[in-house]
């Protein structure tokens, strides 16, 4: 299988591709003899070829043809260099068909023939070189396109991030507003008891509204100090606010806070990756099951850190290796309009800032089937900011 570091050979004519083989080889340079001109046009093609050596006899009009157009085809940033050998001192209607129609590309060099073993290493030695640049230019153009792409993706987000900060804030003055007036209507005392049941749970429905608007405009707003807190502070306000969806789910939540499991985070970030993942779960669990949430101090084996291991684990319906690969990416959903495909992605963004990490694990069509998260933040990751402690 020819690579993009090797001198392509097709010299039809009796012994010349041994010939020119063993002279490249013998001065340590990547060669391969092709036979059939398609394998050739085709290594051309798929962009695997280092450079072209070519003797006359190979260039029958059909082959001509199809190499203009193949190096026509050529990305932006490639020149295939090719090396045409020709006979010395004598002009044929071949070498004129060859040159009228290869002649003007930049990177095309006739050699004479005979031709000496370090003329031949020495023009095909600068042809992988000229190439080998010509990968560097592949490389940074291909860096730069994904620098653009995490560019675009990361304003996208931030769009995202303001449009949602400011509906939150729009909502905030309504809700206030209603909040108030059942208030009032909750004090009448011609109130029957249904209407003051049907309030009172008005009331605790628009409570968990004003959360998640409030829960929306900290996050965007970023909290200024890290603090330290315990795993059961950080998860109650968010089960919380799941209450109503894990009831109607029929979802079981088995809790374990293990000892007093504190650690220093930016407390409102660090809820909102949790509330993805609770989150998450519970989309994967429509039909029931059961939500585990275990935290623990604990060593990070890799690096000996000390911190706090979080747990969420769902025995939901699990994910395929393909969508597991691709959970980390920007804008990544199998929920259609259903999600925006930015909750693990934002959270992988939040966790990096924390100097901790995300593993996943999940497990399809089997009676152990569901996906399991472990967080861990590392104690030490706020050591240098201002540390505000309750
Ligand atoms: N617990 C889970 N079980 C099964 N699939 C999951 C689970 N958690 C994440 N996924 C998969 O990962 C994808 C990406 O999750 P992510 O939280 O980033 O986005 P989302 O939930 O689709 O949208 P949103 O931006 O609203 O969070 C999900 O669409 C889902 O396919
Ligand atoms: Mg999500």
């Amino acid at each position: 299988m020819p690579n993009r570091n090797t001198v392509l050979i097709l010299a039809p004519f009796g012994r010349d591709a041994e010939l020119l083989l063993g002279m490249l080889m013998s001065s340590d340079i990547q060669a391969k003899c092709i036979v059939e001109p398609s394998s050739l046009l085709d290594a051309v093609r798929s962009g695997r070829a280092g450079a072209l050596m070519l003797t006359q006899e190979a260039f029958t009009p059909a082959f001509l043809a199809l190499l203009t157009e193949a190096l026509a085809l050529q990305p932006d940033w490639s020149d295939l260099p090719v090396l045409v050998l020709v006979p010395g001192g004598m002009e044929s209607p071949i070498i004129g068909r060859v040159e009228a129609a290869l002649g003007g590309l930049p990177n095309v060099t006739f050699l004479e023939r005979p031709i000496r073993p370090s003329t031949l290493a020495s023009a095909g030695r600068a042809a992988l070189k000229s190439r080998a640049r010509q990968y560097e230019v592949e490389r940074v153009s291909k860096e730069r396109d994904k620098a653009s792409a995490s560019l675009l993706e990361s304003e996208k987000l931030a769009a995202v991030g303001r449009l949602a900060s400011s509906i939150a804030h729009e909502l905030n003055n309504p809700l206030e507003s209603i909040t108030n007036l059942i208030y009032i209507v909750r004090n009448d005392p011609n109130l029957s008891a249904d209407s003051q049941a049907h309030l009172d749970l008005a009331s605790s429905e628009l409570q968990r509204a004003a959360e998640i608007t409030k829960q929306n405009l900290r996050f965007h707003r970023q909290s200024t100090r890290p603090v330290s807190i315990t795993a059961e502070e950080l998860f109650v306000p968010i089960l919380a606010l799941y209450k109503g969806r894990l009831a109607n789910s029929s979802i079981d939540v088995i809790t374990d806070f293990r000892g007093d499991s504190r650690v220093v985070c930016y407390e409102g970030e660090i809820r909102q990756v949790l509330s993805n993942l609770i989150g998450n779960a519970i989309d994967a669990m429509r039909t029931g099951g059961t939500l585990k949430i275990r935290c623990s101090c604990s060593l990070d084996w890799r690096t000996g850190a000390n911190g706090l291991s979080i747990l969420v684990a769902d025995s939901g319906h699990g994910m395929s290796d393909e969508v597991r690969r691709r959970i980390f990416e920007a804008f990544y959903s199998t929920k259609g309009i259903g999600g925006t495909g930015l909750g693990l992605w934002v959270s992988s963004e939040i966790i990096s800032k924390h100097k901790g990490h995300l593993r996943v694990r999940s497990t399809v069509g089997t009676r152990r089937q569901g996906t399991s998260f472990r967080l861990f933040l590392p104690d030490s990751a706020h050591e240098d900011d201002g540390q505000q402690t309750q």
